[in-house]
């Protein structure tokens, strides 16, 4: 669509779903709610189709999608399930992993999906919505966060017109993105080595720990070379963000943690769940905050912290 054309909100009730899954049937770009964060849906078979996400988004075509089925079945028509990549998925799917494979020849996906590598990246989402609109559609759906590329991915409806209003068909609109956080990227390898691309709301340690009895040991950070969407500045809300901070400077916005107050809160029981469901809608807040600055309260690196502290030190790159 043409950046003057205006964007349909939708409810994501069964009237709203099957005009999104019209909408992607002709090729049209749908933002739809996930467990994680909203995804900027197209129908993952088709080049024209899957070019709008990247014009809509201005995203680099060197960084690759996630597609998204509601199957295994389908999951298997696309790549191939090496090592324990089977037992993973039963073990984590529908739900936020997203694994990295082999992308078999015959998949019948557009190029553009996996920039160019021999891998592809799957998930099957537990939303509802998202799993109806898979279905209805008909086909995968390659989505990444239904925001502007390097901004703060979008927890609701507000976030994702916030940044794509006039470059989206339509937006579904089904609340508050219950985790709040991207999914956890795992790739596992021919020789069945794994990887962990990008921390998220499932601990692929844990994961590790269970099939192979050791935990996963972590990789040296690439310099965007695999997933350039792991580049160092991303999620940036457009100021300078100070971490570990315990109170607040002058020209300061403070989110906050725990007993550190802030004008937005992460979590004032100081539960990591909630901080990291909370931490986009923070920054966002932040972002439209009169204050030139955001300063960050310390948040434990344990658990899901781990992965709302990758998000954060990539907000303060
Ligand atoms: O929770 C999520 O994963 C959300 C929802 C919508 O599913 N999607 C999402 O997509 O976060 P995106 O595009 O913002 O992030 C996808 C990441 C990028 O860092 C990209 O580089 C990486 O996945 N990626 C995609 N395909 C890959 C591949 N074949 N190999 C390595 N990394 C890949
Ligand atoms: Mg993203």
């Amino acid at each position: 669509m043409s950046d003057k054309d205006a964007t349909e909100t939708t409810g994501a009730d069964a009237a709203g779903i099957a005009r999104a899954a019209e909408i992607l049937r002709s090729g049209g770009l749908v933002a739809v709610p996930t467990e994680t964060v909203y995804g900027l849906a197209a129908r993952a078979d088709s080049e024209e189709a899957v070019a709008k996400i990247y014009a809509a988004k201005g995203r680099p075509s060197i960084n690759p999608l996630i597609v998204h089925i509601a199957s295994l079945e389908q999951a298997r028509s696309l790549a191939e399930f090496v090592g324990h990549a089977e037992e993973v998925a039963a073990a984590a799917w529908p739900g936020a992993l997203t694994l990295v494979l082999p992308r078999k020849a015959d998949a019948g996906l557009a190029s553009a999906v996996s920039a160019g590598l021999p891998t592809i990246a799957i998930r099957m989402p537990a939303h509802p919505t998202m799993r109806a609109l898979i279905e209805a559609s008909g086909f995968p759906l390659a989505a990444p966060s239904a925001n502007r590329s390097n901004a703060i991915s979008p927890t609701s409806a507000e976030h994702v017109l916030a940044t794509l209003e006039g470059r989206v068909d339509l937006v579904l609109d089904g609340g508050t993105a219950e985790k709040g956080l991207e999914s956890t990227i795992l790739a596992i390898r021919h020789d069945g080595s794994w990887e962990e691309l990008r921390p998220g709301p499932v601990d692929v340690s844990l994961l590790h720990q269970h099939f192979f009895d050791r935990p996963l040991r972590p990789t040296k950070a690439k310099n965007g070379i695999e997933a350039p969407g792991q580049m160092q500045r991303h999620y940036s809300p457009g100021k300078p963000v100070r971490l570990n901070a315990r109170e607040a400077a002058s020209g300061e916005f403070l989110i906050g943690f725990g007993a550190i107050a802030g004008q937005c809160s992460l979590s004032e029981s100081g539960d990591l769940g909630e901080a990291a469901a909370r931490l986009y809608a923070c920054l966002h807040q932040a972002a439209e905050a009169e204050q030139p600055n955001i300063a960050i309260a310390p948040i434990p690196d344990e658990g899901v912290g781990k992965a709302v502290n990758d998000r954060l030190r990539r907000a303060a790159a």
